[in-house]
């Protein structure tokens, strides 16, 4: 999705715009863009590309001023062009505008612009929110404040999502921004105002965040801000600290942000379990779950929604809790629930997993739940983001930043996550106390099990290698290990563009099979030793067609090297915890398969890192 940033200060404003959009640049690329306001004037510039290209430009640019808003832009109207590239600019140069979302009624808003006298540059939904702003500014006749109260007038037209950050030409060191469903933020700093999309982007210069809610509009002036509705009702301002500092979102020496995650994975999954454990060592806990363990015993069903890796992650939830606390658990994909109207036990308890804490559609899935009256909790990544803000009540993975906008660390940290509820979960109903105990001991050794297999790169990359110029790939693997089997896929469809599909492998029969031939290998997740020889069967079925085959298997178990054409073997571990250690070969198979077919790992083509667009 979009990039936002925005600085209004006492220092010159381009270094620190260009800075926030590198950082954002995952977020959404096809094109970016800057606006400085110093002497009534504005100095533009935007390019389409990468934001090297505008940082070159802007090196021979005048962008003088201490004020100023950045862009970059994940297309949803209009084609990637320079003129559609924001910041965008009223139709008298009046106001200088970026937005990230969706109106959804632009159409009828231009033609009423258009019958007024504004015409228009771009091709872009966004364009009309400067010049609808600009109408009203023009008829506003309050001076006091004149800017705010024309952004809310324009803005109650409006339908549809928006994150603006706003500059006007006559209100020199002002800026407005405004929030509805793409999620923004304020930087406090000293004589100095940030705004963003994302924290990563302002994270060096302050760790004071003010979230802002849907429906809030701000006016941020060097020294002070003030947050309002559209109705200039005033609302409470929340201030959180960042929970952690910039140098862990940089890549640390690593070529690629993406590998850089993978191998923080053991230190992940220590923050993740830091803190969570009972004083006898039995069982988990948690301190924001908001619920009592007598509400916890009544709740007869769990319902998971989420989207991409992080639904993914609901199916392994949806395994353990089921197999360790014995709750039956739905997943759908938050995109289908919130159109479905699920027919639910009212003892349901909805939990929604998002890392960036701002995916729409699990957003509105979560919303469809309240709305229904259903308790809501959230798995997520992010401290203060919406959909933390918007459950019930919840659990932070502690990831840290996850800038790749392939999900590694964040993903192994909510399935260690759902382990931990399931082992909560079963203990407070029927898992006994030595059980508990064997469990949390498992998760202790985790960190360092993911590190034993991290130490297989080198034999990991030499097998991509062998497979990164093939076309297609099946992913199979049985019970819990059939969501690590669509983890794999999605990783090598993600950023290798290579076609791969995952399946439950005995589902492998019903038909994928006739997919199976030499130009089509099979990747087999078979570390479960209890249900090993058909697994073995299965890897057989596709090798009598000729199709080679990877395993991934536990380490001394019967499935050796006469059986597959790879093996990467992984330690002995605890049932409920294999997940997530067979879960580092798939990420490091895809990731070295991108490397080979040359793509660009962290910014893979028409991805972005957060969807917070329909
Ligand atoms: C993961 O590799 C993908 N980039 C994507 O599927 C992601 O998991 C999905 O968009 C959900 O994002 P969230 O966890 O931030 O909600």
């Amino acid at each position: 999705m979009c990039g936002i940033i925005g600085y209004v200060g006492n220092k010159s404003a381009v270094q620190i715009l260009l800075d926030g959009l590198i950082r954002l640049e995952y977020r959404g690329y096809d094109s970016a863009g800057i606006a400085t306001l110093a002497d009534s004037q504005f100095h533009v510039l935007r390019r389409v590309g990468r934001v090297e290209s505008l940082i070159n430009a802007a090196g021979e640019a005048d962008m003088a001023g201490h004020v100023g808003i950045g862009h970059t832009r994940w297309a949803t109207h209009g084609v990637v062009s320079e003129k559609n590239a924001h910041p965008h600019q009223s139709f008298h140069g009046l106001f200088s505008i970026t937005h990230n979302g969706v109106v959804e009624n632009y159409e009828s808003i231009k033609e009423f612009l258009l019958a007024r006298g504004f015409t228009f540059e771009s091709e872009t939904d966004s364009e009309i929110l400067a010049n609808l702003i600009e109408y009203h500014f023009n008829k506003e006749t309050d001076s006091e404040n004149r800017f705010l109260k024309s952004v809310q007038k324009a803005l109650f037209h409006v339908r549809g999502t928006y994150g603006l950050a706003i500059l006007c030409r006559d209100c020199a060191d002002e800026m407005v921004v405004a929030r509805k469903s793409s999620p923004l933020l304020i930087g406090v700093g000293e004589g100095e105002m940030f705004v963003a999309s994302d924290v990563s982007a302002i994270a060096r210069y302050t760790h004071d965040i003010v979230y802002l809610n849907d429906g809030e509009i701000a006016r941020l002036t060097p020294a002070d801000f003030s947050i309002t509705t559209l109705r200039n009702e005033s609302v409470d301002v929340v201030k959180c600290e960042l929970d952690w500092q910039i140098e862990d979102a940089d890549r640390s020496g690593y070529e690629h942000y993406m590998l850089k995650e993978i191998f923080e994975q053991p230190r992940a999954l220590e923050n993740a379990m830091r803190g969570r454990f009972s004083d006898d060592l039995s069982t988990a806990r948690f301190g924001g779950l908001r619920m009592t363990i007598r509400e916890l015993r009544q709740v007869d069903r769990i319902l998971f929604c989420a989207c991409g890796t992080a639904w993914i992650a609901c199916l392994v939830a949806e395994y353990l809790i089921e197999k360790y606390a014995r709750i039956p658990v739905e997943v759908e994909y938050a995109s289908e629930f919130r159109y479905k109207n699920s027919p639910l036990d009212k003892n349901t308890l909805v939990f929604v997993i998002s890392q960036s804490g701002e995916t729409l559609d699990t957003m509105a899935a979560l919303q469809e739940a309240k709305r229904k009256g259903f308790r809501t909790l959230a798995i997520t990544n992010v401290v203060g983001s919406t959909i933390a803000r918007e459950s019930d009540g919840g659990i932070y993975q502690h990831s840290g930043p996850e800038i790749g906008v392939a999900s590694t660390k964040a993903f192994t940290a909510q399935i260690c996550v759902a382990a931990m509820l399931a082992l909560y979960l079963g203990r407070i109903r029927d898992m006994s106390f030595e059980e508990g105990v064997l469990f949390v001991q498992a998760l202790h050794d985790l960190p360092n099990v993911v590190e034993r297999v991290l130490a297989q790169k080198d034999s990991i990359e030499k097998i991509a290698e062998k497979y990164a110029h093939h076309n297609d790939m099946l992913f199979l693997g049985r019970q819990e290990m059939f969501p690590i089997a669509l983890e794999g896929a999605l990783k090598l469809k993600e950023i290798s563009y290579m076609h791969s599909e995952g399946y439950p492998a005995a589902e492998m029969k019903h038909g994928p099979i006739a997919l199976v031939s030499e130009k089509c290998p099979c990747f087999f997740l078979a570390p479960q030793r209890s249900i090993l020889q058909k697994n073995i069967a299965n890897i057989q079925e596709v090798r009598s067609r000729r199709a080679k085959v990877i395993a991934v298997a536990t380490v001394g178990s019967e499935l050796g090297e006469k059986f597959v054409d790879d093996l990467i073997p992984i330690p002995e571990v605890h049932p409920a915890l294999q997940p997530i250690v067979a879960t580092i070969p798939v990420q490091l198979f895809a990731y070295y398969v991108a490397k080979f077919r040359g793509c660009d790992i962290d910014k893979p083509r028409n991805l972005a890192k957060s969807v917070t667009v329909e």
